[in-house]
């Protein structure tokens, strides 16, 4: 067993940060949690553990343990594109950059090295649990599950399905998608890995006729399994879904069933107040993306206005909308963003006239409460947090070991708070110098 001592953070809810200064966490051999708290001798003398069996990790004063980042929505195969093509809005860029790269999928040595560096990407900055999205080939899809449970990341994976609205080199037939689906969860359920799991995805509404929705709403269903897809990003997608499906955006996925509580749908940065409150009904998520909401200029998501109505909200990268792969980074952006909106709320500005619907008592995302989404926001947005999301007893040991001093050593100790603080503000992937999944190492510190 291992005993970790120093400073411990994580939430409890949105509302809820909680830190152990001198704390201590236990991790049992099985990777699950067994203890935690700030009275490590009372726990230990309460507890019949034999000195052999105890090992003990010492933090020191400018590194602290925090639950794993949560990444609720990240295209694996668009990690070719990382960073490139960002000069556009959603349908252009997707017709210019992002079909035509996901095409080339159907070759697998490519899908194979495309993917085996996505996850280390992604591991090294501290996602413990990614929803990708992979493309619609099957076979490289499984080699994005292959690559998951050899590297040891949580993950859910979704075969990407879309039968219309889509150029001819990258589109299906209902049948075709419906039927690989299928084959790729049970595919992914013979994996038996515990880390791993399928997740349902249609592209997006546009790229799917209603009887494809219906088909894939029924699967979820009947397998119980999770689903995921983009709901209201950009406003001339809008149009055009509500135009085909005669409905709102959330309606389309509603009368198809794949609204459930496993669902997470990104962006929903446009949603009218009628589809915020059906999400809430259907316990359906939001993953809210605000690097790329930027990148692709899709509009600025008021995530409050979603927590407010009760809507769970975890955040995304979206690579590579997204032009990046950490989740700290996001959960910075989704301060940057929040920011932005309280601003507009509640100033007048200056040659554009009184702010849209201005409201005076709004508030912006506070750091912590940024935190909680970036943990177990997106844990429970998956529908997971039975398992991780932050420190609870029994839940496993998904965790980041974040040392402040790596880059440069602060000027003075800083407490708890500013560790955090110092981390969310100004540090980045080489801060994080262990990363952990059920109890087992990896990613290992840096060797100078
Ligand atoms: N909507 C449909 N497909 C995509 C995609 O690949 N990225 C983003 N950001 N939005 C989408
Ligand atoms: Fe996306």
């Amino acid at each position: 067993m291992r005993i970790y001592r120093g400073t411990i953070v994580h939430t409890k809810s949105f509302d809820e940060f909680e830190s152990f200064e001198n704390g201590f966490l236990a991790v049992a051999e099985d990777g699950k949690i067994i203890g935690v708290g700030n009275d490590y001798d009372s726990w230990l003398s309460s507890n019949k553990f034999s000195p052999a069996e105890l090992a003990e990790v010492r933090l020191s004063e400018n590194q602290f343990l925090m639950p794993g980042f949560v990444d609720c929505h990240i295209h694996a195969p668009q990690y070719a594109q990382y960073g490139l093509g960002l000069d556009m809005p959603l349908l252009d860029w997707l017709n210019t950059y992002t079909f035509p790269l996901e095409a080339k999928f159907s070759d697998q040595s490519y899908a194979l090295k495309v993917y085996k560096s996505v996850v280390e990407a992604s591991i090294r900055c501290g996602t413990t649990l990614a929803s990708y999205f992979a493309t619609n080939n099957l076979e490289s899809t499984l080699i994005l599950a292959r690559e998951a449970v050899r590297q040891g990341q949580r993950a859910l994976i979704g075969k990407v399905c879309s039968n219309c609205n889509s150029p001819d080199y990258y589109v299906e037939t209902t049948e075709e998608s419906a039927k690989a689906t299928e084959t790729f969860v049970s595919e992914l359920q013979g994996l038996k890995s515990p880390l791993v799991l399928p997740t349902i995805t249609p592209r997006f509404a546009l790229s799917c006729s209603k009887e494809l929705l219906k088909e894939l709403g029924d699967i979820a269903k009947r397998l119980d399994v999770h689903v995921q897809s983009h709901i209201s990003e950009n406003l001339a997608e809008v149009e055009v879904v509500k135009g085909i499906f005669k409905t709102s955006y959330a309606g389309a996925y509603d009368e198809a069933g794949l609204l459930t509580k496993k669902t997470v749908m990104a962006h929903g940065v446009h949603l009218e107040d009628e589809e915020i409150a059906l999400l809430k009904q259907r316990a359906t998520s939001i993953a809210h993306c605000p690097a790329s909401n930027t990148m692709l200029n899709s509009g600025l998501c008021d995530v409050q206005r979603l927590i407010s109505a009760g809507v769970t909200v975890g955040l995304g990268t979206d690579v590579s909308g997204g032009n990046s792969v950490s989740i700290q980074d996001a959960l910075l952006r989704a301060l940057d963003v929040s920011k932005h909106l309280e601003f507009f709320k509640k100033q007048n500005i200056r040659g554009t006239g009184e702010a849209k619907n201005p409201d005076p008592k709004y508030v912006q995302l506070k750091y912590k409460q940024a935190f909680y989404l970036a943990t177990l926001g997106g844990a429970k947005a998956l529908s997971l947090d039975h398992l991780t999301g932050n420190f609870m007893l029994g839940k496993e040991f998904d965790a980041l070991l974040v040392d402040v001093s790596v880059v440069e050593e602060p000027v003075r100790p800083l407490n708890v708070n500013e560790l955090v603080e110092k981390f969310i503000y100004t540090g980045n992937d080489r801060n994080i110098v262990e990363v952990f999944v059920a109890g087992k190492r990896v990613k290992k510190p840096e060797s100078n």
